[in-house]
């Protein structure tokens, strides 16, 4: 790819210092070490959203920012914690309005690759999650990078303090992710 790469990033939680977002941003940090331009839509970006709405067809800002930055993406970080089995209502609700792109040339994630991280309490919700966030992103076009990560927030404890990862084999995931990103971004981009 020429040009500089745009790698977007959703995820987060309302928790202070959540997890959930904390392995959305190391995935994104590494992207933009490598020269791609990236952008956050945390756990505070994504609870300013309303509840969306496809019936009515006045946009927020925030809901402007989220549709246009993935619009012209070439890859796309999702992160969701598990709640109760499965992906939240921020990201299910962020994911939804995406349905925005529905009528555009590229819908959707169309041929982009879907880096998709999940944060649990326990090791089944975390694979669980997984599977669904990658059902979604297969029912709207998207490729999921064959890495997908699911951490147990409670006893690997990857973050330290600092938000920095502790863990190597985790901090290892995230720049096979972030590769396979790479890789998708040139694969994908040259079939245009
Ligand atoms: C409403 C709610 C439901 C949850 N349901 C589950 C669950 O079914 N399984 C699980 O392992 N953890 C569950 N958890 C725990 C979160 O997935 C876990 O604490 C996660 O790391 C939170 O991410 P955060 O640090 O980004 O807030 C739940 C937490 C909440 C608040």
């Amino acid at each position: 790819m020429a040009r500089q790469p745009r790698i977007v990033g959703i995820g987060g939680t309302q928790r202070p210092r959540s997890s959930t977002e904390l392995l959305v941003s190391s995935v994104l940090d590494i992207c933009a070490s490598h020269g791609a331009h990236v952008e956050l839509f945390g756990g505070e970006r994504l609870a300013a959203l309303p509840h969306f709405d496809p019936y009515q067809p006045e946009r927020t800002e925030g809901e402007k920012e989220l549709v246009e930055a993935v619009r012209r993406a070439d890859g796309i970080v999702i992160a969701s914690p598990s709640y109760h089995g499965g992906v939240s209502g921020l990201i299910k609700n962020a994911i939804d309005l995406l349905e925005d792109l529905r009528e555009d040339e590229r819908p959707y994630f169309d041929g982009r690759p879907v880096g998709l991280l999940v944060s649990a309490a326990g090791w089944q919700a975390g694979g669980v999650t997984l599977a669904a966030l990658r059902g979604i992103i297969h029912a709207m076009r998207g490729w999921p990078t064959p890495m997908g990560i699911a951490i147990n927030s409670i006893e690997q404890k990857p973050f330290a303090e600092d938000g920095s990862v502790r863990d190597p084999q985790i901090a290892a995931q995230f720049d096979a992710m972030a590769k396979q990103l790479a890789i998708g971004c040139v694969g994908l981009s040259r079939m245009d």
